[in-house]
């Protein structure tokens, strides 16, 4: 079976790439630019370079390759930026969809959109896949439509939803909360980190499992897949420092009304996991079993 990845450079593109190589599927990744996948050419992997926000360039990729499934992975993924740059938001998160999605409903029969916890405002917390979506940033909102234009479509599709992902690039590097706080302590710097916000921490390699089980099992419908433990990113900065043996009194405890960022974080999010446990037999790792991986 061909998988096509958009995305593929990014941290789920490349964890998502090796599984589906060790499971023995053909991959096309594809990503904007060059590749930074650590994996040569061969009879089951190629890398295309494919920039979503043009639709020359994903018709002509995606009638050369006609792929069985199409995950579609690749985002403008900070939420700052996206709040800075609302045209470019526009063009990879919305447009961008529009155009791989009908794509794959011309070349493809199963289409699996990666969305996100920000597509709530984060009041309620603990979220199922049926609860009311109302974002509150830019980021989510754009990933809201991508949602909405998904649901619209005429091929068969899974919309997962994921909550703060934490893993290292298989080749390079790109900054998650534990790298981060990691390598601030390690240079003894002071930071301040949050305590009344929620999430569920989501090991990538357990999401890109969770991707893997919904194609095997052909899943349609909406998926939330995410870590099991409740923890607010204090906790997350806590935990790190103890795993890694470094000073935790550098870690100051703040409130989100610290920060005057220009995308609004929602304050409570993380995910009941209940449906991805019973219909595709997912289960995630706990954080503490995540950062002894790390
Ligand atoms: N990370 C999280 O905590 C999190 C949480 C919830 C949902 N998600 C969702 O999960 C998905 C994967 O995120 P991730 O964590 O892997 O983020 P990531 O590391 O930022 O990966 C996104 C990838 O998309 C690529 N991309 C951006 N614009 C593109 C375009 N126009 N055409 C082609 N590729 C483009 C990026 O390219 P460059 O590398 O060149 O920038 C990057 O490689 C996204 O859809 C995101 O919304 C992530």
């Amino acid at each position: 079976m061909k998988v096509l990845i958009t995305g593929a450079n990014g941290l789920l593109g490349q964890h998502l790439t090796k599984i589906l190589l060790d499971r023995n599927y053909q991959v096309i990744a594809t990503s904007r630019g060059e590749s930074r996948l650590p994996f040569q050419p061969s009879g089951n992997y190629a890398y295309r370079e494919m920039d979503i926000a043009n639709a020359l360039e994903t018709f002509a990729v995606m009638s050369q390759e006609r792929p069985d499934v199409v995950i579609h992975a690749a985002a403008m993924t900070q939420i700052d930026d996206c709040e800075l740059r609302p045209q470019q938001c526009e063009r990879i998160n919305v447009q961008g969809t529009s155009q791989i999605l009908t794509d794959a409903e011309t070349f493809s029969s199963h289409f699996i959109f990666i969305s996100t916890d920000f597509v709530f405002d984060g009041e309620q917390g603990n979220y199922a896949e049926e609860d009311e979506t109302k974002p509150i940033s830019l980021y989510g909102f754009s990933k809201l439509q991508g949602e909405s234009m998904v649901q619209t479509s005429t091929i068969p599709f899974a919309i997962v939803r994921t909550c703060l992902v934490y893993g290292n690039l298989l080749k390079g590097t790109r900054s998650n909360i534990v790298s981060w706080v990691k390598e601030s302590l390690q240079q003894g710097k002071t930071i301040q980190v949050v305590s009344d916000q929620v999430r569920t921490p989501t090991y990538v390699e357990d999401l890109a499992k969770g991707i893997a089980l919904i194609i095997e099992k052909k899943a349609t419908g909406i998926y939330h897949i995410s870590g099991k433990d409740w923890l607010t990113p204090y906790d997350i900065a806590l935990k790190t420092a103890a795993k890694f043996q470094l000073d935790a009194s550098k870690i100051v405890k703040v409130d989100a009304s610290t920060f005057k960022q220009p995308g609004r974080r929602p304050l409570k999010t993380g995910f009941i996991i209940e449906k991805a446990r019973k219909e595709l037999g997912f289960e995630p790792i706990p954080f503490d079993e995540g950062l002894n991986l790390l």
